[in-house]
């Protein structure tokens, strides 16, 4: 567990953060000592994750924003500056997603997911990695991928396609910002029961058991695994590690290799014993 200060001053965004993930690393954001505004189109979940962490004794604030739209994402860079006068973290952790076969993907269900997960993240490590460069003072950037940004998504061409552009613009902004100390990495988490994920894609008992089974560790990553991975990444006990991708996943994007499952199944003569 990290020290209780680990982020002690830091000012920290978290976009989506009024649900799922985003809220878990808000939380222990603020639980390490961080001023957290959280970000997101409907304001009762932000409000409900700042009243959660005014109770702990903490400060935070909720900026209704939708990032796919850039005026909305100034006022949240702007806003935050006026509250708590920089900006230290932003985690890019907002984003959409379901089941579609890609035939059947409309051009605004393309553009839906896209425009969130890709423009918004663009959107959003600009207009504070401006600020952070102006500051002077560094700034860690940390992104929400799935581990279907190496593989690809059969079913999910949209957002497997946001977050390999969100992995390279991991790498990328990782080089051009380094000289400014502001740290760009990654997290993808395998599949972890949130309010938006559940219901987007194992809404049903059986989608849930084959997600689990697939998982070699056999069970679902909880949101405070990803959250204390996070609140890693973004302190300085990371102060080394720029331009990485952490796969949270029970070793789920490893797959089966090509005889587990068989294993059981094959008698000596097959394994050539
Ligand atoms: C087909 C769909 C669809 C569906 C929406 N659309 N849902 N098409 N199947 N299930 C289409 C709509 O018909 C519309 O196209 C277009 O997408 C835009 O839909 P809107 O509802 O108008 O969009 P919007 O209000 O902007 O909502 C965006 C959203 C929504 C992505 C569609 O689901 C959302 O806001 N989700 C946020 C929460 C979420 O999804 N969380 C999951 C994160 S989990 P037409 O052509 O009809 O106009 C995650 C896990 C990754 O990412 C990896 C796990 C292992
Ligand atoms: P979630 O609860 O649905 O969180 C998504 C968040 O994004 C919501 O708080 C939502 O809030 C916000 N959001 C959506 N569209 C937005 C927009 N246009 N502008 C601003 N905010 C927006 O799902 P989650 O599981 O916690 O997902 C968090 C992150 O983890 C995502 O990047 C997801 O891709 C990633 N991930 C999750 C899993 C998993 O199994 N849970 C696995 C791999 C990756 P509003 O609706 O209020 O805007």
């Amino acid at each position: 567990m990290l020290p209780k200060d680990t982020l002690k001053e830091r000012v920290a965004i978290v976009t989506g953060g009024g649900t799922g993930l985003g809220k878990a690393m808000a939380l222990e954001f603020a639980r390490l000592g961080a001023r957290v505004v959280v970000a997101g189109r409907k304001l009762e979940s932000l409000q409900q994750t700042v009243s959660e962490i005014e109770k702990m004794g903490g400060k935070a604030l909720a900026v209704p924003t939708d990032v796919r739209e850039p005026a909305q994402v100034e006022n949240l860079v702007a806003v935050t500056k006026q509250r708590f006068g920089k900006i230290d973290i932003l985690v890019n952790n907002a984003a959409g997603n379901f089941i579609c076969r890609a035939e059947d993907l409309s051009v605004n269900g393309w553009r839906a997911v896209v425009g969130i997960v890709l423009d918004g993240t663009f959107y959003c490590s600009r207009a504070v990695g401006r600020e952070m460069i102006a500051q002077k003072t560094g700034g860690n950037i940390l992104n929400i991928l799935a581990t279907y940004a190496w593989t690809g998504g059969p079913g999910t061409v949209h957002s497997a396609c946001a977050k390999a552009g969100v992995l390279a613009m991991t790498k990328t902004l990782a080089v051009e910002w380094a000289r400014y100390k502001i740290r760009v990495n990654a997290i993808a988490p395998g599949p972890v029961e949130t309010e938006g994920a559940g219901k987007a894609l194992w809404a049903s008992p059986e989608a849930h058991r084959l997600v689990e089974e697939a998982v070699p560790l056999k069970r679902f990553g909880q949101s405070i695994e990803i959250a204390r991975a996070a609140s890693y990444l973004v302190s300085d006990y990371a102060s080394f590690i720029t331009g990485e991708a952490l796969v949270i996943d029970g070793g789920q994007w490893l797959g089966h290799g090509h005889y587990l499952g068989a294993l059981e199944r094959l008698t000596e003569t097959d394994r050539g014993l």
